[in-house]
């Protein structure tokens, strides 16, 4: 069969039933199952509440990206929301069958799935998809963006924890919503504002400001996910090109006057903004790509 066959680029699915201890009926830790087939019992609690946590990991040409910060995050996360603590060597090595058993594409978004279970069962259940990533040329390019109030403040992991700031939950409705309004308005993504003022993150992504020969990132303390990308980029921006990288509270003023704006992820990799609603913002192409050597790990 032809690799370029739509069958052969069919999404993988790996069931992780050991994720977080062995499993109950003594079968393997986790096997590879039929993604074209329901597998999701109508009673988890991931369909009943959108209880759980995730993570989604980029692979490029069959080599996965961060996949021990990833597993760490999901386990911060579970860790957050009073999951049991997922199993990380199991993980790991699910995540490798799940790539291994994909057919070779040059990107590949590998999604970690852990919920609370089926109610009343008290057991998570996990799950591994790996399908071709969505053709991210375009943001990557450059896009526009729509500042949008989130509503909290800054402070809010140290006031209300259980907002669940900074986790990385399967409650994404929120983060949709916000996409679709930013569509509204001619937008392509969204700039997380908070009520004190100051610039988050995205719906699925971290804020990168450069000013001269420092770039920086909203603190994680203000609420956000501890970005993957954005720690790779400080290390090789620091260690490689000699820059200085730092966290700070910034305000809407700060990206519209810095010298270049970056959404950050882990399959879409860099998003230069070219515009923060009216204002037009610098962009550097050829930085741009070498970021997104760094992101697939290529550098
Ligand atoms: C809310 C949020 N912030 C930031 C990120 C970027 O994280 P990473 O660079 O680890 O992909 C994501 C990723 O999906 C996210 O959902």
């Amino acid at each position: 069969m032809p690799s370029s066959s739509p069958a052969a680029l069919a999404p993988v699915l790996v069931l992780v039933p050991g994720a977080t201890g062995a499993p109950a009926d003594g079968g393997p830790r986790f096997h590879l199952a039929d993604a074209t087939v329901p597998q999701l019992s109508v009673t988890d609690l991931v369909a009943t509440r959108g209880d759980g946590v995730f993570e989604t990991i980029g692979a490029f040409d069959g080599v996965p990206v961060n996949v021990g910060p990833h597993l760490e995050r999901l386990a911060r996360s579970a860790d957050l929301v009073d999951l049991p603590a997922p199993d990380l060597a199991t993980l790991a090595e699910a995540v490798d069958a799940a790539i291994s058993a994909h057919d070779p594409v040059a990107e590949l978004s590998v999604r970690v799935m852990l919920t609370r279970g089926i109610e009343g069962a008290g057991v998570p259940t996990c799950w591994i998809h790996a399908r071709v990533s969505d053709d991210w040329t375009p943001y990557r390019a450059g896009m526009r963006v729509a500042a949008l109030d989130r509503g909290l403040p800054t402070t809010v992991a140290e006031t209300s924890p259980w907002l669940l700031p900074g986790a990385k939950t399967l409650s994404y409705a929120v983060n949709m919503a916000a996409v679709r309004e930013a569509k509204r308005r001619g937008a392509a993504d969204v700039l997380f504002v908070a009520s004190d003022g100051y610039v988050l993150e995205g719906p699925t992504s971290t804020l990168l400001v450069r000013r001269g020969d420092t770039f920086l990132t909203t603190p994680a303390s203000a609420g956000v996910l501890p970005g993957t990308s954005v720690k790779s980029l400080f290390t090789w921006l620091q260690e490689q090109e000699g820059r200085t990288v730092r966290e700070e509270l910034m305000t809407l003023a700060d990206v519209t006057g810095s010298d270049g704006a970056w959404l950050l992820s882990s399959t879409r990799l860099a998003a230069p903004l070219t515009h923060l609603d009216d204002t037009e913002l610098p962009v550097d192409h050829e930085l741009t790509a070498r970021f997104e050597r760094v992101l697939k790990g290529q550098a």
